[in-house]
């Protein structure tokens, strides 16, 4: 396991730097998906001892959380998360764990499922496991450790479907009921914020929420649809610069009563940005008008101030045109040109550029010159007519 890491640009850093300290684990994510064979993306340590000599060897940039005597550490091949074994308990459900230092054949069983209770030591060839680890990962089974696992941390529900869905593992009967039990505790909703945004990052967020739905319906908001229609063709639509995960979300959250909507972004510490752009999104606003423009300036009126998610999920032939096409369209002049041949600043002013902007995207008017000309004219006729 050791030599395949070697193979992975994360692992042969970590293993050139700490290899032959001798009291450094791998953990966890990292040594699962070496055992299935899949690649690792980040590697978490387990030091048997203090964190220091493993830190001052790896260097990169470090974060330290003395409280719970872990460390994070970004290297230019990725990131590391280091931890000193430990033992945790927690002193009421939801609550963070008081901890104390133990083996790490201890420390692997303060895990959430089987799967990621694995441990291999980078220089002995030594691996600690809980009992089922090995069986579990052979037959595909997604395990709790303890019946106590999703009241001591109900985040574990979404990890549960996140793994399943990912690697394609069904959920142990046992592990479903539990999950099908647990309430929501007292953890924060940054956590659950920190879950579901992960979910959003997986290639089909939409199967984890589906298994989520089902494991435990209230974990989900009322009004949250797991699968909605016309996700998939907005997601072909959207550009690179939009972001697929906020659209994703958008849409499940189509049927959500708005300030609901707002209030539970909010507690999962979404960004106000963020939020307004899935607030906005999630009605489709721009869907009706946009549908229906027959003109490209139409389309330009319906579509423009919109976040393109939004212009995404509306779909349909407009919304490709405004997407690949018209949102680039801009005008060659602006208010200061204007004011320059005289006119007064005003109201007025943003109403010629946008009749401009009207007549460019018709193709009615082409070139800095005749946007003016077309700008004066639509003031002169404007002043006129008061
Ligand atoms: N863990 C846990 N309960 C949580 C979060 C994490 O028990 N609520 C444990 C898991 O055993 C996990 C380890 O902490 O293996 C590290 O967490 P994380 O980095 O989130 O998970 P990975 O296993 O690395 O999974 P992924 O591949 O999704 O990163």
């Amino acid at each position: 396991m050791v030599a395949k890491l070697e193979e992975v640009p994360l692992g042969k850093r970590v293993l050139d730097c700490v290899g032959e300290l001798g009291n450094v684990w791998l953990v966890g994510g990292a040594v699962r998906d070496l055992i299935l064979g899949r690649s690792p993306l980040e590697v978490d340590l387990l030091v048997e001892g203090q964190l220091d000599e493993v830190l001052a060897l790896l260097g990169g940039s470090q974060q330290r959380f003395d409280r719970f005597d872990t460390a994070t550490v970004e290297l230019e091949e990725g990131t590391v998360d280091i931890a000193a074994s430990r033992s945790e308990t927690y002193p009421h459900p939801g609550a963070l764990p008081v901890v104390a230092p133990a083996a790490v054949s201890e420390d692997i069983l303060r895990r959430d499922f089987t799967i990621n209770a694995v441990a291999v030591n980078l220089d002995q060839p030594t691996f600690v496991a809980h009992p089922d680890a090995l069986a579990d990962l052979s037959e595909g089974i997604v395990r709790v450790l303890h019946d106590q696992s999703f009241a001591d941390d109900p985040t574990r529900v979404w990890r549960c479907a996140r793994y399943a869905v990912r690697l394609g593992f069904q959920v142990d009967q046992h592990t479903a009921e539990l999950a099908a039990a647990a309430g929501p505790g007292m953890t924060s909703g940054e956590r659950f914020g920190h879950e579901l945004r992960l979910s959003l990052r997986e290639t089909d967020p939409t199967q984890i929420f589906t298994l989520v739905q089902s494991l435990n319906p209230a974990a989900l908001i009322e009004g949250f649809e797991p699968r909605p229609s016309g996700l998939s063709s907005a997601l072909d639509l959207l550009p690179q610069d939009a972001s697929r995960e906020l659209t994703t979300l958008a849409a499940c959250c189509a049927g959500v009563e708005m300030s609901l909507l707002t209030r539970w972004l909010d507690y999962m510490q979404f960004s106000a940005d963020e939020r307004d752009l899935v607030a906005a999104a999630s009605r489709w606003v721009t869907g009706e008008p946009l549908r229906a423009a027959d003109r490209r300036s139409q389309i330009g009126r319906a579509a423009r101030g919109a976040p393109i998610e939004a212009v995404a999920l509306a779909g349909g032939a407009n919304a490709r045109l405004w997407i690949e096409e018209l949102r680039f369209v801009k005008l060659e002049i602006d208010g200061d040109d204007l004011i320059a041949t005289g006119v007064a600043r005003g109201p007025l002013i943003g109403s010629a550029l946008e009749h401009t902007l009207d007549l460019t995207l018709d193709g009615e008017v082409r070139g800095r010159q005749e946007q003016i000309d077309a700008a004066l004219t639509h003031v002169e006729q404007a002043v006129q007519g008061q």
